[in-house]
């Protein structure tokens, strides 16, 4: 038998970051042993489109069906065979989006799957999830200030204020500048807002009572110094998670915390102002996931010097970014297998963005466990970015890990980050 015949798979219930029960599977071969754990996205921010986490009646119903289905037609199989398994899983499913099994529960037994294969077979996870050589490490988004859904009490309607060192020469010295900058930003908040106690949110990006453009400014007044101090250029970013903040009855977005309210047009101009005044690199879900046009408008205007970023719009969906590329709705694009179910689906996406010039964004959920798949995908999959956060065990987990393929593999470097290059552009 070979040594990564499918001999058990375990599953349970454990903890993530927010203290919520989530879903560990094991999968135990012959030779070897891969663990995969779920993130989770915020009620709020997860995407309309992504696959739903877990079967109709939740988290028991998934591991029912896990229990009676899924893993008595696992045992036996190769798990070097992932396309097949991966096949497999989403014909029990019987639905194009997980919606009978759930997003979380195949994204993990796909996901163990590649790592017990990879175990068994004594290679690393990067390794086995892109086999010819051409590895890369992504440069990590930084999460600064949060607000949205991911945040509680009065803070910023945007849901992530970020920061790239695009000058960084390595993984580790981009990673100390994000947790420079982020320490740094906190010491701002503390002199500037005596109600500010050192609070947090979800992704451990600081919770600040503050409006969008007052939370760019600080970090800006951060990443200036940091950037003068380590002769390293450094980029801003935001992710607005539109979806949230966007009122379709009214049809406006409506910004509670500014008191403010814009219309799609009023918007395309708010972000672009805001692109220009901070040198933003990078704007990730601008506008609603219905509205791709809103999307083409900005990628057109601005695409040449900021990467226009779509998450919850294509929500790592094959369907939903052709639709896009047809659009030239974005230069990048957030993947995150948990929205599209397995290993085979994410990179069928990944793909198609990357024929079309499209820039790859390996990205965590807010909702985490130490779990550090996505830092290995980041790498096969020559991802430009990672977003996993600044601080926090559950976030630095994917980054020491880049860290460490760093250190272990002298021929694997950071990506070039280039420009913004205007791709995609319809
Ligand atoms: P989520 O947010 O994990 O809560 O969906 C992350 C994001 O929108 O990028
Ligand atoms: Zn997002």
């Amino acid at each position: 038998m070979p040594e990564t015949t499918i001999a058990h798979v375990r599953y349970r219930t454990v903890y993530d970051s927010r203290g919520i029960e989530t879903l560990e599977v094991d999968v135990i071969t012959e030779k070897g042993f891969g663990r995969a754990a779920a993130p989770f996205g915020a009620p709020g921010s997860r995407g309309e489109f992504e696959a739903p986490a877990y079967a109709r009646g939740g988290l028991r119903e998934s591991m029912a069906i896990l229990e009676k289905t899924v893993i008595p037609s696992l045992i036996g199989m190769d798990a070097a065979e992932q396309e097949k398994i991966d096949d497999l899983l989403q014909r029990i499913d019987g639905t194009p989006n997980f919606e009978k099994i759930g997003g979380n529960t195949a994204a993990v037994l796909s996901t163990a799957v590649g790592a017990a294969a990879a175990d068994s077979l004594k290679i690393p996870l990067f390794k086995w999830f892109r086999r010819d050589e051409g590895w890369t490490l992504p440069y990590p988004l930084g999460n600064i200030i949060g607000g949205g859904a991911h945040s509680l009490g009065p803070a910023p309607d945007m849901q992530e204020h970020l920061i790239v060192p695009i000058g960084a020469k390595t993984v580790r010295q981009a990673i100390e500048i994000n947790l420079r900058i982020h320490d740094r930003v906190g010491k701002l908040l503390e002199k500037k807002d005596p109600g500010f106690a050192g609070g947090t949110d979800d992704e451990n990006a600081w919770a600040a009572n503050l409006n969008d453009v007052e939370a760019l400014q600080i970090i800006k007044e951060a990443a200036d110094r940091i950037s003068d101090e380590e002769g390293v250029a450094i980029g801003m970013g935001l992710d607005l998670a539109a979806d949230r903040f966007w009122d379709p009855a009214g049809g406006v977005y409506r910004y509670d915390r500014e008191g403010a309210s814009r219309t799609a047009r009023q918007q395309l101009d708010f972000l672009g102002e805001l692109i220009v005044r901070f040198n933003l690199v990078y704007v990730e879900d601008g506008f609603n996931s219905n509205d791709y046009d809103s999307f083409s408008l900005l990628n057109r205007n601005f695409g040449d010097r900021c990467l226009i970023c779509a998450d919850d719009v294509y929500a790592s969906n094959h369907e939903r970014t052709k639709t896009g590329i047809g659009k030239g709705s974005a230069g990048a694009m957030i993947i995150k297998p948990n929205q599209v179910g397995t290993i085979t689906g994410a990179k069928r996406t990944v793909s198609l963005a990357r024929s079309h010039g499209m820039k790859i964004i390996l990205s965590h959920r807010s909702g985490e466990t130490p779990d550090d798949s996505i830092a290995h995908l980041s790498v096969a999959w020559n991802a430009l970015m990672i977003k996993t956060g600044v601080k926090g065990g559950e976030r630095l987990a994917k980054l020491n890990e880049l860290i460490r393929i760093e250190q272990d593999f002298e021929g694997i470097r950071l990506i070039e980050w280039g420009t913004a290059s205007p791709v995609n552009r319809a």
